[in-house]
């Protein structure tokens, strides 16, 4: 029992973090000290509640009360009127934006309504720097039931029941990879946490880390356990301090409490944990480059096989699993692989986390039961789309990703299911967009990013993502024909096939997927020169329309580069071949005369 009556639990996650909860944090402390309280509240940071949007968040237990967008100076109403006078401070309450009311139990709240919480279990509930809060939370006692009731052998069968899918994007079986390390030969085997994370639509991976860390540590120890690993390593970005910073503390924790090291609980098993830090490539989060980069050579990838499991670290049979796959071992542990598979889907168990961002009102960290449809995420946990615009797509898998549309909305999220729609699973980042994006656009975007990123090893991806990029390029300044437009499908089937590791073959997934489902936007780029979506801007067009302009010379005067001609009282004209399209002069037009054609 807490000898605390009170606990006011503040977010400590990157986001809230760099909107002064630390600070906010500090305050409450200041303020209990000052009132004498500080025996009776105890003040706790934790990781990330998920609700970034509306961050930095408090949340007070044992009522339950969840209070957004909280500043520093708002910790002193909080300790005078909630903990003190037991009235609720209303103004820093979640309001509902269909009915405007205030909602006080995150439980009763459309972000939180659908979603299960397995790998994000502690986020939000603990504070990640301290090793007894995890404790108080069933942790370590997953590693201590295999230790000490479990064959490696039983432990493995009961991952592999689960059902339990590589979170990294693959979906590989869990169990059967920890299998294949098992039985293959080798004195010294190596487990590896792959915390790389380098899709930037992506903070799942980091945010457990920072709020959860030993629950990754718990679960690479059962692996060794059970692979015959005694030597663990998280792979991370150096980019990734505030995750750096609590993994070390939590590795220390977890030696100074004899749950890492030689002989946990008093058995013949030795397992320790180092770190190791990438320099934010995103090829280096591929399960060998990640290999290569650890032991010091170039972040490349190879071919496969052999896969690590045989060959890896060092050449040592090595187990390579993502940060919320390892997340979910020890809950299947004590909860059993039955109740872990009755989550989900016929053919996918468990839950995922997504990273929700882009045009969406509930931009965020979820987890929801697989099968959940893109429907349910985008509309009742995510809000809708921002300022009442419509829907036009979600980039699901990252940079190499497919963007589904409406018609997939209703799909059960699965790994068959995206992959049959042009799409996948990847690390989870999604991204929505609206009505004002242009999906050619958007193509190229993503395809900026995995050209940059390309290792350069092999030609079909060094070479064909380029060339795919520039024949977009070229579309989108109104330069291409309905020839390029097959050219992009030719050239992105080649290098989906050719390309020698993940990332050469998914890149081409944006333009193909775009190709699938927004052809007639293509077409109007190359038949038409004309951007629908009015973005790309070489294809715009600003004209002045006789009748509305009444010649108030607002627009000339702000021209930069004095494009328009025009007396006082006479209509004004635009020359489109000075014009540098700044949209200066619509701004400044109070009669509705400019418009973008
Ligand atoms: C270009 C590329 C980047 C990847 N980045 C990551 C990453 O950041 N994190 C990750 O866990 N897996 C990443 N993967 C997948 C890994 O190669 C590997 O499949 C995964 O770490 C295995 O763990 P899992 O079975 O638990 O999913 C990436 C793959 C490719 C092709
Ligand atoms: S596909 Fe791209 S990232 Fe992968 S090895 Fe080839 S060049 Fe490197
Ligand atoms: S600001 Fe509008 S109304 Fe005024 S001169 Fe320009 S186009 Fe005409
Ligand atoms: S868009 Fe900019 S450059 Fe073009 S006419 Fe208007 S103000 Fe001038
Ligand atoms: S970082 Fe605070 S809610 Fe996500």
């Amino acid at each position: 029992m807490s000898k605390y009556k009170t606990h006011i639990l503040v977010c400590g996650g990157t986001g809230c973090r760099s909107s002064a909860s630390d600070a906010l944090l500090e305050n409450l402390k200041i303020e209990l000290e000052e009132k004498g309280l500080e025996k009776e509240v105890q003040v706790i940071m934790t990781g990330c509640f998920g609700f970034c949007e509306k961050g930095p968040i408090v949340k007070v237990m044992p009522d339950n009360t969840f209070y957004v967008q909280v500043k520093p100076e708002d910790a002193r109403e909080i300790i005078k009127e909630h903990v003190i006078k037991g009235r609720k401070v209303e103004r820093l309450l979640y309001t509902n934006p269909e009915t405007e009311e205030h909602v006080t139990d995150s439980s009763k709240m459309g972000f939180y309504r659908k979603q299960i919480r397995v790998a994000l279990r502690n986020c939000g509930f603990i504070n990640p720097e301290n090793i007894e809060e995890y404790i108080a939370r069933d942790g370590y006692q997953a590693i201590g039931k295999v230790l000490t009731e479990l064959t490696p052998k039983d432990t493995i069968e009961i991952i592999k029941k689960s059902g339990l899918q590589g979170r990294g994007g693959g979906g590989f079986s869990t169990g059967l990879k920890w299998e294949i390390t098992s039985k293959s030969p080798g004195e010294e085997k190596y487990v590896v946490c792959n915390a790389d994370e380098g899709d930037p639509g992506a903070f799942m991976d980091r945010s457990v880390l920072e709020g959860d860390p030993h629950s990754v540590l718990e679960a690479m120890a059962i692996c060794g356990y059970c692979t015959g690993a005694s030597k663990g390593l998280i792979y991370i970005r150096a980019e990734y301090p505030l995750a750096i910073e609590r993994l070390q503390i939590a590795i220390k924790q977890a030696q100074e409490y004899g749950l890492l090291g030689n002989n946990i609980f008093g058995t013949n098993f030795n397992f320790d944990i180092s770190m190791r830090y990438g320099a934010g490539a995103f090829v280096c989060g591929e399960e060998t480059a990640l290999i290569h980069s650890m032991e010091g050579n170039r972040g490349e990838p190879t071919v496969k096989p052999p896969f690590p499991s045989v060959s890896g670290y060092l050449k040592k049979p090595t187990t390579v699993n993502n940060v919320e796959t390892f997340a979910n071992i020890c809950p299947i542990i004590l909860k059993g692989a039955d109740w872990f598979s009755s989550i989900g889907t016929e053919k996918a168990k468990g839950t995922k986390v997504f990273a929700l961002a882009g045009k969406i009102n509930n931009v965020g960290l979820i987890e929801v039961p697989m099968g959940t449809t893109l429907r349910e995420v985008i509309f009742e946990i995510g809000g809708g789309i921002k300022d009442g615009k419509k829907f036009k797509a979600v980039q699901t898998g990252g940079p190499s990703g497919g963007c589904l549309t409406e018609k997939h909305l209703d799909t059960p999220i699965d790994y068959q299911n995206l992959i049959a729609n042009g799409s996948m699973m990847g690390s989870g980042a999604m991204i929505v967009m609206d009505e004002d994006d242009c999906m050619v656009s958007m193509a190229k975007f993503f395809l900026d990013f995995t050209v940059d990123e390309s290792c350069g090893k092999c030609a079909p991806c060094r070479i064909g993502t380029k060339r795919l990029n520039e024949i977009l390029d070229k579309i989108i300044k109104g330069e291409g024909s309905v020839e390029d437009v097959d050219r992009l499908r030719y050239l992105g089937a080649v290098i989906k096939d050719t390309s020698l590791c993940g990332l050469g073959q998914s890149a081409p997934n944006p333009v193909l997927s775009n190709l699938d489902n927004f052809m007639p936007e293509f077409m109007a780029h190359v038949k038409d020169h004309k951007c629908p979506a009015g973005r790309c801007k070489s294809l715009m067009k600003y004209e002045v329309i006789p009748e509305n302009c009444v010649g108030c010379t607002a627009c000339a005067r702000n021209c930069p580069v004095n494009a328009i001609s025009g007396e006082r009282k006479q209509t004004h004209f635009i020359d489109t071949k000075i014009c540098i399209k700044c949209g200066a002069c619509i701004e400044r037009c109070k009669f509705n005369a400019i418009v973008i054609n």
